[in-house]
């Protein structure tokens, strides 16, 4: 008792001083590896060539399946979009500095509407087979000038069970080609050195709709919506969210500074922006939604997902924005979070009220200067100019076109 009550105290104090704080509309600049790094103008910085495909590798799939542009892994088709009224697009292949290859590798959803990804590795690798064979620049490096964009749970691994992922690892063909994709874990099979960790596609307008005035208190402490088990497809427990979910159920359900529930609210944008903290545990996959959710809406993101790489976090300073909590934590959540000064509380909070941090996280339509494809191709820049050692010999080969499960082999 005496336990909750201190703790109510403290809450309080925090809804005065965070509104407070908000009020000021006193933004803090980004300091260290971020601030200037994110507002860079990427035009004149890189060339890309977009190659041309037949629309069986990008428009029809889309054609024949319009909800592709509203999941979470839509970043593959507007980065297509993007790049082909971008001023960093080349029509002269001879002076590009990157490649890109428009295919929509996560076009292909189940009735209610997942997306699967059993079908991308025949799709990439036709579309290699085409575009080595018709231009002659994928054969200069196999692919090291290249990059494809592979937004599925674990990116180029092409499977949503993590232990197939694994099994699978990164499609042979495009092991030596730079991958954007939102998977982000260290040391795993499933994130190449060198990829670029993007945030999921949350849809900019919808969210932009739900808006509250900036001087409604936070009054909530720790919010979360979503599911703590997937009972249909870890009917025993433990695989799901690797058990920090469960966990994060079975400690806080009736702790009051924890607002946690299944149920998904009309209300949840504005309740995000009602709340100081909002969690951001991992899934199947690290990474969510929900954390471009949270940085939109000012919300501190409590990240549970050991190892996660955080989206483009060569350029966002996410220690200094987020609360990283241990998945084995989780039982002291609690107190992790009512021990953090309130000094600290709101120095995340003008952080996070920095546009931006906000402009980073979204893919808008049109696009804006800052927003996540500039982020990409701000990525993309800095590993420029490419080693020589990129180039191979004439006629030298590397990669194995038959490696691979041999249901990949077959034409597509
Ligand atoms: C690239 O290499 C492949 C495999 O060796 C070959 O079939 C193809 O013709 C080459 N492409 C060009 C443009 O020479
Ligand atoms: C390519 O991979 C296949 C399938 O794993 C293997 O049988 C073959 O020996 C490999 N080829 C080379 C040149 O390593």
């Amino acid at each position: 008792m005496t336990n909750r009550s201190s703790l109510s105290a403290i809450l309080l104090f925090l809804f005065f001083s965070a509104s407070s704080a908000e009020h000021n509309v006193r933004t803090e600049r980004i300091s260290g590896s971020a601030g200037d790094v994110l507002e860079d103008d990427p035009v004149g910085r890189l060339k890309v060539y977009v190659y041309e495909l037949p629309s069986k590798y990008n428009k029809k799939l889309l054609q024949k399946d319009p909800r592709c542009l509203t999941h979470m892994f839509a970043a593959e088709i507007f980065m297509h979009r993007f790049l082909l009224s971008s001023p960093v697009r080349t029509r002269n292949p001879e002076e590009a500095d990157w490649f890109y290859t428009p295919i929509y590798p996560t076009c292909d959803l189940t009735p209610t509407g997942l997306p699967l990804p059993f079908k991308s590795p025949r799709m990439m690798r036709s579309a290699i087979q085409l575009i080595s064979s018709n231009w002659p620049y994928w054969n200069r490096t196999e692919g090291a000038d290249h990059f494809f964009v592979v937004p599925h749970d674990f990116g180029a691994c092409f499977h949503y069970q993590e232990e197939k992922a694994i099994e699978r690892g990164i499609l042979p063909l495009l092991q030596r080609a730079t991958l954007v994709q939102t998977f982000g874990q260290r040391n795993h099979v499933c994130l190449d050195d060198g990829s670029i960790t993007i945030p999921p596609f949350a849809p900019p307008q919808k969210m932009q709709a739900h808006l509250i005035p900036p001087d409604i208190p936070r009054s909530i402490f720790v919010y979360f919506r979503g599911l703590f088990y997937d009972v249909n497809n870890d009917p025993e427990g433990g695989y799901y969210a690797r058990g920090a979910r469960a966990a994060v159920w079975e400690n806080f359900k009736n702790n009051p500074l924890f607002d946690i529930s299944t149920d998904h609210p009309t209300t949840y944008y504005e309740d995000m922006q009602r709340s100081i903290f909002c969690l951001c545990p991992l899934g199947w996959a690290p990474w969510s939604p929900r954390l471009v959710e949270a940085v939109v809406f000012g919300c501190i993101p409590v990240i549970i997902a050991d190892d996660i790489v955080l989206p483009f976090a060569d350029a966002i300073p996410w220690e200094e924005i987020g609360v990283f909590v241990g998945e084995k934590d989780v039982p002291e959540l609690d107190t992790i979070l009512t021990s953090i000064p309130t000094q600290v509380i709101l120095r995340k909070q003008r952080l996070l009220a920095n546009p931006s941090m906000k402009r980073a996280m979204l893919f808008p339509q049109p696009a804006q200067p800052g927003d996540a494809f500039h982020q990409i191709l701000n990525g993309l820049a800095r590993k420029l100019p490419h080693d020589r050692s990129i180039y191979l010999k004439a006629g030298e080969k590397v990669l194995n076109w038959t490696a691979g499960p041999v249901g990949d082999l077959k034409p597509w």
